[in-house]
């Protein structure tokens, strides 16, 4: 067990379909944090940085063919294999704001067809977030957005199916932000959830595990 005079970060989850605008939401909550004197980190999934994270990047850039279950599995290695790092970083007092993470990993695999429990057990022993805030956009309007690019999923049917599956995935906890809102007003509702998750973990909430 971990001295626990020293209060711990918080960590963070935005999740959304793609073009909903976690990325720039992300940095702006980041500056937020920062700017009050929290200690915090960003983050993203798939970090395409490592050898698992490279095989995936290029999976999603066409140039190479998996069976929906192994890319499945190599989005949830990509999450353990920085498991004890973000547990460290937590439990050393950083905030991490996670943009994406075993959410999208049960979103977009069930969204092809595979089993949803099938889905979660790889993700099972994960950290789990203390906040997950959905940016909630429908298809059509994301889209709109200046158009997907050329990656796999980046398409609207797909889109469609990947909404449907976090629409099931969802519960209580999540707090959920209306994305097609000013950027402004997301900012605020989100650096408010934020804050408040912030402290609750300060004041000793303790770290759990998926799924919980
Ligand atoms: P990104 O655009 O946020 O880098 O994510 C790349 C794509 O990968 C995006 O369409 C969502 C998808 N994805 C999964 O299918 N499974 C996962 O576990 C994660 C983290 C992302």
């Amino acid at each position: 067990n971990h001295n626990t005079n020293n209060p711990r970060g918080a960590l963070i989850v935005l999740e959304g379909l793609d073009r909903c605008g976690k990325t720039s939401q992300s940095s702006r909550l980041f500056s937020y944090l920062e700017g009050l004197g929290h200690s915090v980190e960003s983050c993203r999934f798939p970090d395409r940085t490592t050898s698992v994270g490279q095989m995936i990047s290029s999976y999603l850039s066409n140039e190479s063919q998996l069976d929906d279950h192994t890319i499945h599995l190599l989005f949830s290695a990509n999450r353990w294999e920085k498991r004890s790092l973000m547990e460290a970083k937590l439990r050393s007092g950083t905030t991490l704001i996670v943009d994406r993470y075993s959410y999208s990993g049960v979103a977009f695999s069930s969204a092809k067809g595979l089993d949803i429990e099938w889905c979660k057990a790889p993700e099972i022993g994960l950290l789990a977030p203390d906040l997950v805030v959905y940016l909630d956009i429908t298809p059509e309007k994301a889209a709109e957005r200046g158009g997907y690019g050329a990656e796999r999923y980046e398409k609207l049917e797909f889109q469609k199916k990947v909404a449907q599956s976090y629409y099931s995935l969802h519960d209580a906890s999540w707090k959920i932000i209306d994305a097609t809102l000013p950027i402004e007003d997301i900012e605020k509702q989100l650096q408010e959830v934020a804050l408040d998750c912030v402290k609750k973990c300060q004041k000793g909430k303790s770290i759990s595990l998926l799924w919980p």
